[in-house]
Order: structure tokens, then sequence, then C-alpha cells
């Protein structure tokens, strides 16, 4: 594209799916239009690239999108795409439409996708963080980790309910992959007595003497939030004959040894779902707007995000390649104000 201004924009959506997507597909696609670039957004992530499957978008098909969940351009992991042959195919189809620059809005996989069709394509790259895991390096917080917390925490909120009538103890699965952000957010809003993070390791029987400790205490419920990403990796059974990779099973395992009823609740895809909050919708749509700024000024092979409250740009190989840390102070008081 030389040095030439972009005159035709490209958007997707891709991988799990986050509130707050709409907002940065408006946000982008009117901050474009104002630039007279013309807008597409293609369906279904890299899908709707090798399989030309887009749409014209225009001020109009953006409008009243701020506030709903998903992404009107769907999401989708496109497997032809993992190879060679079909980000030739995309890249191909990407030149036949006159495409300048492709805005990826999705989380790490996606955004590793993005960089690796700058092997095929010459066009301009810029990433926008779409994840509710919160798990990339580069941007303090992601699109969608607010709302993921705050739909955690309102269903958490209910199995404290139940977990105090009861005097049970709950364990509550959160989304998250391989990273404890969501976790360890939700475990400080909703004072959860312990927060298990794939970040530590997980001794199930200090955890039951803890347990015990708060029982004896005088606590009669024990909230437990657990990182998904804890029970994919696994945690040793207390006779250390299993790995147990299974938030229902480590209840059973919790159960058995204390003589305390335990539960277990997966909170899953509800997670991923709802109308963005306040913070998504803010975040979203300023990124949008400054990936538009960011592509006019010649960026490429770019995310942008948000660090220290200001908008900034990062090699996308860094948003995986470089670690992305839980907040320290975080992780001191969670256990001091359970
Ligand atoms: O990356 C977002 C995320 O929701 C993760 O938290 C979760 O592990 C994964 O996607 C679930 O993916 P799927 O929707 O394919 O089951």
């Amino acid at each position: 594209m030389a040095s030439d201004k972009p005159r035709k924009a490209g958007i997707i959506t891709s991988g799990g799916d986050a509130p707050g997507m709409n907002a940065a597909i408006r946000a982008i696609t009117r901050v474009a239009l104002r630039h007279e670039m013309a807008v597409v957004g293609f369906y279904r992530g890299y899908t709707g690239i090798v399989n030309e499957d887009y749409v014209d978008l225009d001020r109009k098909s953006v409008a009243n999108i701020v506030q709903r969940g998903g992404t009107i351009l769907r999401s989708a992991r496109c497997k032809e795409f993992m190879t060679p042959e079909g980000r030739d195919k995309a890249a191909e189809n990407l030149r036949k439409l006159g495409v300048d620059v492709l805005f990826v809005i999705g989380g790490d996989g996606s955004l590793r996708g993005a960089a690796a069709l700058r092997d095929h394509w010459d066009g301009q790259l810029i990433g926008l963080p779409g994840t509710i895991d919160n798990d990339l390096a580069g941007t303090d917080y992601t699109i969608g980790y607010f709302t993921a917390l705050d739909t955690a925490l309102h269903a958490i909120d209910k199995v404290r309910d139940t977990a105090d009538a009861f005097e049970r103890i709950f364990l509550v699965e959160v989304m998250g992959r391989m990273a404890g952000f969501i976790a360890l957010g939700v475990g400080i809003g909703c004072g959860a007595e312990e927060v298990l993070l794939p970040e530590r390791p997980v001794d199930l029987r200090e955890l039951i003497g803890r347990i015990q400790d708060s029982r004896a205490m005088g606590k009669t419920s024990c909230l437990i939030v657990v990182a998904e990403g804890v029970v994919h990796r696994g945690v040793r059974s207390l006779d250390d004959r299993i790995t147990i990779h299974d938030s229902t099973m480590l209840a059973k395992e919790i159960q058995k040894e204390t003589g305390l009823d335990s539960r277990a609740v997966i909170l899953g895809h509800i997670q991923r779902g709802g109308n963005p909050a306040a913070l998504d919708r803010i975040l979203a749509s300023s990124l949008g707007a400054y990936a538009v700024e960011v592509a006019l000024e010649g960026a490429t092979g770019v995310m942008v995000g948000v660090k220290s409250q200001a908008r900034c740009t990062v090699p996308l190989e860094e948003t995986w390649t470089k670690h992305s840390s839980l907040d320290e102070y975080l992780l001191k008081i969670q256990r001091l104000l359970a």
C-alpha cells in the first residue's frame, strides 16, 4: 500500500466473542468512514476472508449496537486459515477486494493469525484486544473483561446466598484459559475465601487446612473461585494417586476429606454474553477510533491497547511472547480480605 492513506478497511471479530466487540466494530466503521475509507466486515473471523463472505458497512449498519453483546460479524476459529494455503487464499481475497487495512478484534490466537498473515499480504494489520480473558501483554485491559467480571459476580452473589443458607463449600469455576485474571478479579469482587489460580501451585492439603481453620474461626460457608486453567492443568488428589481435571471431582475430594457438604458450579459461557459493561463500551469505542488513527499514520503489525490510561500500540508478537502478570497487590490482599 506504499505510503498512501488506506482507502478501504476490513474488520473481523475472531475467536471467543467478547462483550464490547460490537462497540469496537461501530467505532472503527464510523471513524474510518469519516476519513473517507470504505469499510467491509467479514463474517466469522478469518473464515469470511477465506470464503469471501462479507458485508459493506456504513454508518447505519453499525447503529444501535454499542450496547449489544456478541458480535454482528459473528466469530469463529478458522482451521483453513491456520494453513499457509488458507492464508494465501485470504491474502488473495483481500487484494481482490482492495482492502488496504485489516482490523482484527480478538484474543491471542486471532492476533497470531494476523501476524502470520503478514507473510502473505502487504496490507496494514491492526489488532484490537478482544477477549474476556484479559491475558494479552501490551494492554492493561481487554475488551470484554469488565463485563465478564460483572456477569460472574452477579452469578456468584447468588451462589453465596445458597452457600450461606446450607453452610456449604462452593467451588465456582470461571473462564480465562491458562490465565487467572478473571478468577482474581472475581475473587476480590465477591469476597471469596479462596482463589485458585493457574499462576500459583495448588496444594489440596493446604487448601483443606485453611478451610478447616476458617470453620474453626466460625465461618459457616466457603466460596472458592477456581480458574479453569487450574483444572486444565490438574490438581493432585490427596493420596497423590490421580490428577483431578474437574471442579466437581475437586469438590467431592474436599467433601470426602472435610466431611463438609461441597458443590461445584461451572459458570461457563454466560461469562461471554450480555450487554457490555460501561468500561467495555468505553474501552472498545476508544480503541476502535484509535486503531483507525494509527492506521492513518501508517502503523501496521501492531495491537492497540491502553496502559496506565494512555492509548498505545504494541508489536503483535509482544502480545503473546511477553508475559502479562496478575496484580501483585490484589494477590497479596485477597486472603487478608476474606
Ligand atoms: O478465550 C475466551 C474463552 O472464553 C476462554 O475463557 C475459554 O477457555 C474459551 O474461550 C472457550 O472457548 P470455546 O467457546 O471454544 O469453548
